[in-house]
């Protein structure tokens, strides 16, 4: 999955545009797009929206976020919505993985009582909005079978260090923040998932966006989240790879192929050796992804 569009559960108008978006998953928000007295509100209204959509054909994949462990509303939020059969939570505010664990057993109790085979609601961490947090992105790695992937988040993580910005002038991250994005694609990388990027508040500005997200597949994320529809083109755009890209990469797989046995190998008068191998397995694995 590349493209990530928060839509606000109390917004019936979004959740329907974002069914058109283009967007491979939708992040049905019950946390910091929605105010403390819309949350009871938001919640029938996320469950409703599962309920409609569940059969639509080629629907995106559903994850909910809910408002994280340290609120005391986590499990009101997973009452509500659990027997909508979300194909995935987003933990907000996680702290390593002792609270993936901590999700994954209160997602295991609703399993139970609704019927759904245990296991089968994801989670989604945002891995690094707390200062804690940063010092243990290390220790995803076997929490559970529901860890999707890993992302990232500056706005709260800026709030808690008292900064004043998480951008500079030129709307690149700051050093404290690109620590936090460091992490996160570690972190995935170290627990096998996919690391995806975070948000761009700045929606109008489109070549800011995209040279966002050129950065961030530079980088190794295999995706982004977007808070407006007009971002979800030029994340899918970015984050499929393109028929020349899937050429060379063929064009690897295809000369190791060629040359059993062999650890290094001489295409055009370049050198290619294991490392090459895996990064052209990989795109190809993220190009079929793109297909479906
Ligand atoms: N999902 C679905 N539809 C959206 C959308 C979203 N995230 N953001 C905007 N739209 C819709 C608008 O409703 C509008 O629809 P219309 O043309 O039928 O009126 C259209 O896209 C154009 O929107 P625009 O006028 O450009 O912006 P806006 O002022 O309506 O909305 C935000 C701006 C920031 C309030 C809105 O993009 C938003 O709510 N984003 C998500 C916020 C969120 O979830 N934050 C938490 C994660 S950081
Ligand atoms: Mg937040």
């Amino acid at each position: 999955m590349r493209s990530f569009l928060f839509v606000p559960a109390d917004s019936a108008k979004k959740l329907d545009k974002a069914m058109t978006s283009g967007a491979d998953a939708l992040i049905i928000d019950l946390e910091d797009s929605v105010a403390i007295e819309g949350k009871a509100k938001a919640r029938d209204s996320a469950a409703a929206f599962l309920n409609s959509t569940a059969k639509a054909p080629q629907r995106p994949y559903m994850i909910v976020r809910v408002n994280g462990l340290q609120t005391g509303m986590t499990n009101a939020d997973l009452d509500a919505i659990a027997s909508a059969n979300p194909d995935a939570i987003m933990l907000p505010k996680a702290e390593g993985g002792a609270s993936v664990m901590h999700a994954d057993a209160k997602l295991a109790v609703r399993e139970a009582i609704n019927g759904l085979p245990d296991g089968y609601i994801k989670i989604l961490p945002i891995a690094t909005e707390t200062a804690a947090s940063l010092f243990l992105a290390g220790t995803f790695a076997g929490s559970s079978a529901r860890l999707l992937g890993l992302t990232w988040g500056a706005e709260d993580l800026s709030a808690e260090l008292g900064a004043q910005a998480n951008r500079d002038a030129q709307g690149r991250f700051l050093d404290p923040y690109r620590l936090a994005r460091a992490l996160c694609l570690v972190g995935a990388s170290a627990a096998q998932v996919p690391a995806i990027d975070t948000v761009y508040v700045d929606f109008r500005d489109s070549d800011g966006f995209r040279r966002e997200c050129e950065e961030a597949l530079r980088d190794g994320f295999t995706g982004k989240m977007a808070i407006h529809p007009a971002q979800v083109p030029i994340i899918n755009e970015v984050f499929t790879p393109s028929a020349e890209a899937i050429a060379r990469a063929k064009a690897v797989v295809d000369a190791f192929a060629a040359n059993p046995g062999a650890g290094v190998v001489n295409i055009g008068g370049v050198m290619f050796d294991q490392p090459h191998l895996t990064r052209a397995r990989r795109l190809l694995d993220q190009a079929k992804v793109g297909q479906s």
